[in-house]
């Protein structure tokens, strides 16, 4: 393959982001069972370049990844012509200042989840994209796990018919996350760090929330940990179709994953229901004859998405959407959540805090016409 036809990609911060290194740039067998034939997970993207500010993690990432060029200075990296796209993986309040500095600079950007987490992000962001032109993909990495790709693609064909309610949620005790990134206890909101990924998915299939109704609550975990935002929150959302849909996150709890996976989505249409799940990996759906069947591609996809780690870093879901954004590039195609997209459910997320905090129903239309999108 030509030059032409792969974009380079220069990654900042190199923990979670060391992932997308690797998952880029090394080579896998295509399935458990035939170890000797192998592919790369994405054709049209290549790992270039990584910045962090610790030269620890990029020893990290150079151990597994040595060729690619290192720097603790993102404008090194902002001035290289092999870099097309710079994804970024900052702690959560420098995401606004990040992706507004590779838009300058001529760049595309991957922001992983959340996308920003302030109102003045948000404006500026925005404002960035429209004046620069460069497009910007959100890292939703669960739109981009196979379960979640395998009930979209059967919903857009029809299988269980219009939606009436959907119901999401993402849970994960949290004391590691403290442990490893303190940022996370006084510079983000919970509402951001984990309920995006359940808001994102509602957003998804219901489109433009016009209300949220949200209640949250401290864990002892978040208490002990001093955190400043709740870490448990219950939502319900009503879409502008008057749809409804509803979210639940907890980031203190003893998890019980034979009963729940930390993120699932369910799906209640007018002919079928369907269940996706991370990180067992398992599909679950109802079939035209009513019986329920279910899809489990943990072992047979444990290579591509865990690098046959045992429930492991995001490397397919990372993969698959630069592979996804870079091919869009390419062929100049639409693609999804893009910046509008983004910034649309930031707005959710900032509505949810407000209802939580607030004890009211909030409406989306104020805060859309505050970060500049139209009501
Ligand atoms: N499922 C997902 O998509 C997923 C999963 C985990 C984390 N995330 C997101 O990824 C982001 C990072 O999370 P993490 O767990 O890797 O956090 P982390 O705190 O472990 O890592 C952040 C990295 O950024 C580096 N950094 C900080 N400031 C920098 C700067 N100015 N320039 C260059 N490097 C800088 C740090 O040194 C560190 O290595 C967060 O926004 C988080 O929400 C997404």
């Amino acid at each position: 393959m030509t030059q032409k036809d792969q974009l380079g990609v220069g990654v900042i911060g190199l923990h979670e982001g060391r992932t997308l290194l690797v998952a880029l740039n090394h080579i896998i067998p295509a399935n458990v069972g035939a170890p000797t034939e192998q592919v790369t997970r994405a054709p049209h993207a290549r790992a270039v370049a990584g910045c962090d500010v610790r030269e620890e993690k990029i020893a990290a990432a150079r151990r597994d990844c040595p060729d690619l060029f290192y720097t603790t200075d993102y404008d090194a990296m902002l001035k290289r012509d092999d870099v097309d796209i710079v994804a970024i993986y900052t702690p959560d309040p420098l995401h606004g200042d990040h992706i507004v500095r590779a838009f300058e600079a001529g760049k595309h950007v991957i922001c992983t989840k959340p996308v920003v987490n302030s109102v003045e992000d948000a404006r500026r962001v925005l404002e960035a994209g429209r004046r620069t032109g460069r497009q910007l993909l959100v890292g939703q990495s669960t739109r981009f796990f196979e379960p979640f790709q395998r009930q979209r693609a059967a919903y857009e064909a029809g299988h269980i018919g219009a939606l009436e309610l959907l119901d999401a949620h993402y849970m994960h005790r949290m004391d590691w996350f403290y442990d490893k990134s303190p940022w996370a206890t006084d510079q983000t909101d919970w509402v951001y760090a984990g309920l995006s990924h359940p808001v994102d998915l509602v957003r998804w299939y219901l489109g433009r929330i016009a209300e949220v109704q949200a209640y949250g609550r401290q864990s002892a975990l978040a208490q002990q940990y001093h955190a400043q935002s709740f870490d448990i929150y219950t939502v319900n959302l009503r879409a502008a179709d008057g749809r409804i849909g509803r979210v639940l996150g907890h980031y203190g709890v003893h998890e019980l994953p034979s009963a729940r996976n930390a993120i699932e989505l369910l799906l209640y249409g007018t002919d079928g229901s369907s269940q996706a799940q991370y990180h067992d990996m398992r599909y679950l759906a109802t079939r035209p004859d009513g019986a329920e069947i279910r899809e489990d591609y943990l072992y047979h996809k444990r290579a591509y998405y865990f690098n046959n780690e045992v429930h492991g870093m995001h490397y397919g879901e990372f993969a698959n959407y630069t592979e996804y954004f870079a091919s869009a590039l390419l062929a100049d195609r639409p693609y999804s959540p893009n910046i509008e997209e983004g910034i649309e459910t930031y707005c959710v997320m900032e509505a949810i805090k407000q209802s939580a905090q607030g004890g009211q129903p909030v409406p989306l239309a104020p805060l859309l016409a505050d970060v500049g999108l139209s009501p």
